[in-house]
């Protein structure tokens, strides 16, 4: 029996979130420069998308440059913005066709200009799509989120528009980049790094994390089953017990 028969497609996770590591690591084995290992990636990236809109998940977020990614050479930098330039020239037209929705967290006015107009482009040709969710961080740094977020309510409290007393974790939730989407249930990260790098730190607090050997450019959706199959095989018990759990899931039944 394959992995893919063993998932029960009614317990899936409405929101995947991927640290999408290990490209230079990958192209370095062979021999080759870190950019290609970059290109490959885009082979994953596709049919990980691909994956998940057949499955029906609802939000994919992949980690596709970080704000500390800009203290790289200046070589592999220019490279990375080229790629996301090229590929969404390429695919934003396959993605339309495939009801997926895209949208950006992360620094966008950071970006170079060409990258913000294909993907001001890409999101606004897709914006009435109702599939998959296709969240890209780029220039994305947690820390910088959060505290964007509580500058956004400084000023509220600041003008009058908030009083103190209101702010509570829904409010706050609001106010950060991912606002409009549901937190993940399920945190993957490949080539064996067995850390956050300063992702979606407020909203994976009660996420499953699957780490995996996988570098990027090899995972491929076999490796996607797998992930599925492992978190639907965890107990989630948000602080509760074992045995509460299990009795309300019985309830259920
Ligand atoms: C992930 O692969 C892609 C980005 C961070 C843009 P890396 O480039 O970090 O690859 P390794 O971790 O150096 O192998
Ligand atoms: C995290 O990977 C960022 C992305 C995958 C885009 P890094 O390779 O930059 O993270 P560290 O430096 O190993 O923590
Ligand atoms: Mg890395």
């Amino acid at each position: 029996m394959d992995t893919l028969e063993l998932i029960d497609r009614s317990r899936l996770p409405k929101h995947i979130a991927i640290i999408m590591d290990g490209n230079g690591r990958w192209a370095k084995e062979r021999g080759e420069d870190r950019v290609y290992g970059h290109y490959e990636g885009v082979i994953s990236v596709r049919e990980i998308v691909n994956t998940c809109g057949e499955l029906g998940i609802a939000y994919l977020t992949l980690y596709a440059f970080s704000a500390e990614n800009w203290n790289r050479p200046k070589g592999e930098v220019d490279a990375l913005m080229e790629l996301l330039v090229n590929t969404l020239r390429k695919e934003a037209d396959e993605l339309n066709r495939k009801n997926v929705r895209m949208h950006v967290i992360g620094d966008f006015g950071s970006l170079p200009e060409i990258c913000r107009q294909e993907l001001n482009e890409a999101i606004n040709m897709t914006a009435c799509n109702t599939g998959l969710n296709l969240v890209l961080a780029l220039s994305y740094s947690a820390r910088q989120e959060i505290t964007d977020a509580c500058k956004k309510i400084a000023v509220k409290v600041a003008n009058g528009e908030l009083k103190p007393g209101e702010l509570n974790e829904q409010v706050f939730h609001q106010h950060l980049y991912t606002a409009d989407y549901p937190d993940p249930e399920l945190m993957i990260r490949t080539s064996g790094e067995y850390r956050i790098s300063n992702y979606l730190l407020y909203q994976l607090a009660y996420a499953e994390l699957y780490f995996t050997q996988v570098n990027w450019p090899d995972f491929r959706k076999e490796h996607l089953y797998e992930a599925l199959l492992n978190y639907q095989q965890r107990e989630r018990r948000f602080g509760k017990t074992s045995e509460q759990i299990q009795t309300t899931s019985t309830q259920h039944v």
